[in-house]
């Protein structure tokens, strides 16, 4: 069983405040949407998650283990059990898309032999449907193509904690719904806890079991509990009500 927990953690550029009080936990098989309106600090909490930022204030803990307290050796530990999707897809643009996903599986399987992890890889490809697109460059690839081959790279090394910024963003309807699927099935095959940040809110609604959501205006959480409960509630907060209630742009 594995645990992410993010205990009063406050986040800063220089002076600029972006959020704080930040309080919660996911749990290894727990999908967790990080909620709020643009520019809230979304991505920037999964940066401190990740351990690309450092808080301003509070901790980041892995198991227990306090990640900023952690000698640099546990660190590197710690960061090789996360598997991320940055919010650009951000794939490694000179190499092909087989390459992209043989990097982190050679981190985190060193003992495969080559034909092993190539195998894996194409197995993990072809489970985002895109082995046939295995030789291409990021660059012949459309939006949603990356995206998919992002997430075959974010899964390769089997990371206990998986975070996924805007994982649908710019696919169609259709490829939507499959990532939501990809998404549950990785989850009930690895066991990994799930972060997620998402403007889909079908998607939301339908595969996170907890959340976050962060305010602009306050720069704190103002909800937490799983999305479809947080609509369905009386008392929640009427921000959080108006962004689960919104009428998604139809297309
Ligand atoms: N490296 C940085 N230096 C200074 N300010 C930053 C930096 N990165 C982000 N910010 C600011 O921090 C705030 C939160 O940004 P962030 O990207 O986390 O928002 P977000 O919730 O992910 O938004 P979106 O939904 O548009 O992706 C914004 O005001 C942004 O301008
Ligand atoms: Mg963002």
């Amino acid at each position: 069983m594995s645990q992410l927990t993010v205990q009063h953690l406050t986040m800063r550029f220089g002076d600029k405040l972006i959020q704080k009080d930040i309080d919660f936990s996911v749990a290894s098989g727990t999908i967790f949407a990080i909620m709020g309106g643009s520019g809230c600090g979304k991505s920037t909490l999964l940066k401190h998650m990740i351990g690309l930022l450092t808080p301003a204030e509070g901790q980041v803990l892995v198991d227990d283990g306090d990640y900023w307290a952690a000698t640099e050796s546990a660190q590197r530990h710690m960061r090789q059990r996360f598997g991320v999707l940055f919010q650009s897809a951000a794939l490694w643009t000179s190499m092909s898309v087989l390459d992209n996903v043989l990097v982190p599986l050679a981190l985190k399987a060193p003992d495969l032999s080559s034909a092993e992890r190539r195998d894996r890889a194409m197995e993990l490809l072809s489970w985002v449907d895109m082995d046939a697109a295995a030789d291409k460059l990021p660059s012949d690839l459309s939006g949603g193509m990356k995206k998919r081959a992002g997430l075959a790279r974010a899964i390769a090394g089997e990371p206990d904690f998986l975070f996924l910024d805007e994982p649908s963003a710019g696919l169609d309807p259709i490829s939507s719904v499959r990532l939501d699927k990809l998404i549950t099935d990785l989850r009930d095959r690895t066991g990994a806890a799930v972060m997620i940040v998402s403007h889909e809110l079908e998607s939301l609604l339908s595969i996170a079991d907890d959340g976050i959501f962060l305010d602009a205006d306050s720069k704190q959480p103002i909800a937490r509990g799983k999305p479809a409960d947080l609509k369905a509630a009386d008392d929640t907060h009427p921000t959080v009500r108006a962004f689960l209630n919104r009428q998604e742009p139809s297309s």
